[in-house]
């Protein structure tokens, strides 16, 4: 008999088996070991949880519609990745998934877990700014690297997670999104999603690396109305249509793991093309401010080793290594 957590499951996966037809009460009574009633209280509670299911009598249920939702069995038997995400820790609702991957780390969770929340409490950005995360509206993520990385190289791990979301939006769903550096994700100029890189490190190695990425994805325009510090939005703003969050994640966690092995195999040289030619500000005069310092220049180029290169008016070039862009030409 299978455990009362996960029956309905069970339940679920025959239901999809039989996808497009009806799968009787008495079959299913039969196979996961209950009674019929009780599997009439566990079709109950998939419902509850946005699976829709038609029911005839005489004839039992039969699957219509799966939610949107980014639990385990949604997501985890769709993946086509080689180690990312096959550790997939799944919450309602959560203070931080930075937070819950960092105790995770420390208690020995394997290279490549994820933590996904529908909903945070205490959603972080950086410079402990708050990030907005509404339930089941966008997608809120933690990835565990656990690659022994030299400490000035291990910040170069927001550039992956950004090249892969915009790739994702590019290549499977047509938006031309950008990557505003250091490590923002825009759409016509707003910001769509952020990343917040955190280490901890013994002397000159990185012990752990967690890339927490916050994607607005089906939020409202009300809900993007800000305050913010830069103009934000959401996929669905900017497509006009509401965007299925599991797609989007699938393909990102894939792209992920793609980019960030050709990173460990080839250093951050190997991808610097690619997040130029994505990149919102090059060519532009842009503002950059750090602390009580305001910068302006033209951005040229990233280093090698990530730094964002500006050209100042005494045809000098400096490279920034932290810092926020509060201005790009012709920007809004
Ligand atoms: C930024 O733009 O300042 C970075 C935002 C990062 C937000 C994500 S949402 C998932 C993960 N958990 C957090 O608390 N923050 C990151």
């Amino acid at each position: 008999m299978g455990s009362a957590k996960s029956t309905h499951l069970e339940i679920l996966r025959m239901l999809r088996d039989s996808e497009g037809s009806f799968v009787s009460g008495v079959t299913l009574a039969e196979k996961v070991g209950i009674s019929r009633p009780g599997v009439w209280k566990h079709i109950n509670r998939l419902k509850q949880m946005g699976y829709e299911i038609q029911s005839r009598s005489r004839r039992g249920y039969m699957l219509v519609a799966v939610p949107d939702s980014l639990a385990h069995g949604e997501i985890v038997p769709n993946l086509n990745t080689r180690w990312l995400a096959h550790t997939y820790h799944y919450l309602t609702t959560l203070g931080s998934t930075n937070d819950y991957a960092l105790i995770l780390a420390a208690e020995g969770a394997p290279h490549g877990t994820v933590v996904i929340a529908e909903e945070q409490t205490k959603g972080r950005g950086r410079l402990k700014r708050e990030w907005m995360s509404c339930a089941n509206r966008g997608i809120y993520l933690s990835i565990l690297l656990r690659d022994l990385l030299p400490i000035r190289i291990a910040p170069q791990t927001s550039y992956i997670g950004s090249l892969a979301l915009v790739k994702t939006l590019r290549e499977e769903f047509g938006i031309a999104a950008s990557i505003k550096w250091p490590n923002d994700v825009l759409i016509n100029g707003r910001k769509v999603a952020g990343i917040l890189t955190e280490t901890q490190s013994d002397q000159d190695f990185t012990r752990f690396t967690v890339v927490g990425i916050g994607i607005n994805v089906n939020h409202s325009r009300q809900e993007m109305a800000g305050p913010f510090r830069y103009p934000a939005t959401s996929i669905a703003i900017e497509t006009g249509f509401a965007v299925k969050r599991q797609k989007v994640l699938l393909e990102f966690i894939g792209r992920f793991e793609r980019e960030y092995e050709r990173f460990l195999e080839k250093g951050l040289s190997a991808l610097l093309p690619e997040i130029e030619q994505y990149s919102e500000m090059m060519g532009k005069t842009i503002t950059v401010v750090y602390g009580n310092r305001e910068m302006v220049g033209k951005a040229c180029g990233i280093s090698a080793e990530g730094a964002l290169l500006l050209l100042r008016d005494d045809g000098t070039q400096e490279p920034v290594w932290a810092g926020d862009i509060v201005r790009i030409e012709g920007g809004i």
